[in-house]
């Protein structure tokens, strides 16, 4: 967009929105279809910032449409009072695509409620009241949810005090907080996760471990599948239930149904949001049977969760993405992306770290020493806009590129988008 255009909106959203929270570009889109949207100046782009990793199957895809519009004609809202098909048609589905033995569900709105669920579902079941969470998280903006949120400090600014909570350090390997490389650190980070129970919490006060099995707003970090595995090992030893928040990478974002399905680890309570209904409000708490059926009548509770809407669009794309074979789609796509990537990254100084999984990838803005480059990707972000592609960024330094197309994407849109990026590293390596 050219800086001189200014939105028919600014001055509305100037005097309405608080500040507190922020958006991405400056202009109204007057429509969205598929990868692109159209905004009030007649210029279409392609959209690899998904709504902020929710448009899943694209914008308005004609199924979920579809599905939304029967649901509209019967049912809209039941607020817990009677029962509806399009809730438990969604339960007998996200049996299937969610991990392990997990099968009992609570819906909710949004992603902060998921997590909150999980959190609350922990605590009560166990009787116990510490959590342990991990730096550089991002669990959502609620007072539970700011408490164990450290991928910056801002979102806790005033806001104390909050739930008492215990860090351990996440497993980021290119920026490893103990200094050490993968290959000969034999999962030292581990140990520091261990020390939390030996020095500030006993074990038997810890109700649950809450951790992202890819870290999204952190940075999107994949941890190593050992640290994971050597996770769920350490739950089950010490009976303290695993929480994944699967808000961002949830629902096919990794081209499996769940970043779980990638470290063969399957949780004990999974917070699903974002993708699950295709832009629709929905999240859920979803967990094994054994739990959640000891969380019991009164403990939680929800006016809006689970709309008859919202489940009918989830229904939509998870058959969706199982008919059109999306997941294997995304993860063969993702391969080709990677390697551009990595080739850019040998080509250029400025970029210091290339990762990912699936529809999940990043591109970390750093120099050979790994200080970051935050106005070089705020470059990189503004120089795509103007060549037509919408990403958005991650990471408390602000120097990393988040990669977030729809499954629904074509080959050609994969190429159209790869193109740009490529087109632009050129550009603002000038
Ligand atoms: C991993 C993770 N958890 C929780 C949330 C909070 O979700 P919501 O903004 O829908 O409350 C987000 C949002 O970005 C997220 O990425």
């Amino acid at each position: 967009m050219s800086k001189q255009k200014v939105s028919r909106n600014q001055k509305r959203m100037e005097k309405y929105l608080t500040p507190a929270l922020g958006w991405d570009v400056e202009f109204t889109v007057d429509k969205a279809e598929g990868s692109y949207v159209t905004c009030e100046f007649g210029k279409t782009y392609l959209d690899w910032s998904s709504g902020t990793a929710v448009n899943i199957t694209g914008h308005r895809h004609p199924k979920v449409i579809e599905a939304v519009k029967k649901q509209l004609d019967t049912l809209v809202h039941s607020g817990c009072v009677y029962q509806y098909d399009s809730l438990l048609d969604l339960c007998e589905r996200l049996e299937k695509v969610t991990p392990g033995d997990i099968g009992m569900f609570f819906f909710s709105n949004s992603g902060a409620e998921a997590v909150e669920g999980c959190m609350k579902a922990a605590k009560f079941v166990s009787e116990r009241n510490a959590i342990i969470s991990y730096r550089g998280a991002f669990h959502g903006r609620t007072m539970g949810c700011v408490s164990v949120t450290t991928s910056n400090s801002k979102y806790t600014k005033h806001y104390t005090p909050l739930a008492s909570i215990y860090r351990a350090l996440y497993p980021h390997c290119y920026r490893c907080p103990l200094g050490l490389e993968l290959k000969t650190c034999d999962i030292a980070c581990f140990k520091q996760f261990e020390a939390i129970t030996k020095y500030e919490v006993p074990k038997e006060d810890v109700a649950a471990v809450l951790i992202e099995p890819i870290q999204g707003e952190g940075g999107y970090v994949v941890p190593p599948k050992e640290y994971m595995q050597m996770l769920r090992k350490w739950c089950d030893d010490n009976k303290v239930f695993l929480i994944f928040d699967e808000v961002q990478s949830g629902v096919a974002r990794t081209g499996k149904w769940f970043a779980a399905d990638h470290f063969g680890v399957t949780p004990d309570l999974l917070a699903i949001a974002k993708g699950v209904a295709s832009g629709f409000p929905l999240s859920v708490v979803a967990g094994r049977p054994s739990i959640m059926k000891k969380w019991l009548a009164g403990a939680h509770g929800t006016t809006f969760g689970g709309s008859p809407v919202s489940c009918a669009a989830a229904c939509a794309t998870i058959d969706l993405i199982e008919k059109e074979k999306l997941l294997a789609k995304a993860l063969k796509n993702s391969v080709k992306m990677l390697k551009c990537f990595n080739d850019l990254k040998d080509k250029y100084k400025f970029i210091g770290d290339i990762r990912g999984v699936g529809y999940m990838l990043a591109i970390e803005f750093a120099d050979k020493n790994k200080n970051p480059d935050k106005a070089k990707c705020e470059e990189f972000l503004a120089k795509c806009l103007e060549n037509g592609l919408i990403m958005i960024g991650c990471g408390a330094d602000g120097n990393i590129v988040r990669i977030l197309p729809a499954v629904t994407s074509t080959d050609a849109e994969i190429e159209e988008g790869l193109a740009i990026i490529e087109k632009t590293m050129k550009q603002i390596a000038k």
